[in-house]
């Protein structure tokens, strides 16, 4: 079994984010492929990312600023994968989420695992803005976002009373971002166990001072 979490990146009381959530929940639980976990960032209260040199203390076993942000960083480290259920603010994702990818810093938890998303605005526009934000955010995390999302628009009225999704398309679009998730969870998987890089930035510096021991002295 693959390990997906689902990251509800919407925190405020009354969120849209409860209407989404139990089917996707239901969709994931129901793949094969996954156990699924659900991390609410309203269970994971993290500060507001400021971790430096002293905060982090060794970088092998990093303290951070609070011990929250350490549970948070081992809690992500234990996935194979990634679904976010989020809404779309101010064309990007909400802060809440943005701090939660933030925060997982210096441990590479996020890294060479695959990222999805279900967004859903209360508009025409679906959250389609914020799903490019997160993207983005995803491969400076070194994580691998795919193409196939599901986007929700008229979150207010997407759902019948059941908690189903009126909309068929939406079903369509969940299994083929699933499938997607299980298939790149499975591969990546197999990559980390047999020959993982190290880290580029890691690399970087260790071709910088080999570099430097083979320079030659300034004249
Ligand atoms: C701060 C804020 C910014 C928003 N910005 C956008 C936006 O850029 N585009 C959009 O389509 N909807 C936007 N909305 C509407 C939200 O997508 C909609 O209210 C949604 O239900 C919020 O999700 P939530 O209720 O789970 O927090 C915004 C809402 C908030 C609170």
């Amino acid at each position: 079994m693959l390990k997906l979490q689902v990251i509800v990146g919407s925190t405020r009381p009354g969120r849209m984010a409860d209407k989404v959530l139990p089917w996707v929940i239901e969709r994931a639980t129901s793949h094969a492929a996954f156990a699924v976990e659900l991390l609410d960032l309203r269970d994971w209260p993290l500060p507001m990312f400021a971790e430096h040199p002293g905060s982090i203390g060794d970088f092998k076993d990093p303290t951070y600023s609070d011990p929250i942000v350490k549970r948070w960083n081992r809690k992500i480290a234990e996935s194979d994968a990634y679904l976010v259920v989020t809404p779309e603010y101010n064309h990007s994702i909400p802060g809440v989420l943005k701090n939660a990818i933030d925060s997982v810093f210096v441990s590479y938890a996020f890294r060479n695992k695959p990222i999805a998303a279900v967004t859903y605005s209360g508009g025409l526009a679906a959250g389609s803005r914020a799903i490019e934000h997160l993207a983005h955010c995803a491969i400076e995390a070194e994580m691998v976002p795919l193409r196939n999302n599901v986007l929700i628009p008229y979150v207010g009225k997407a759902f019948d009373p059941a908690g189903t999704p009126l909309d068929s398309e939406a079903h369509i679009w969940m299994g083929v971002m699933l499938d997607d998730l299980a298939w790149w969870a499975r591969l990546l998987k197999r990559g980390r166990a047999d020959d993982e890089l190290p880290p580029g930035m890691f690399r970087v510096l260790a071709a910088r001072s080999a570099g430097n021991a083979n320079a030659k002295p300034a004249p």
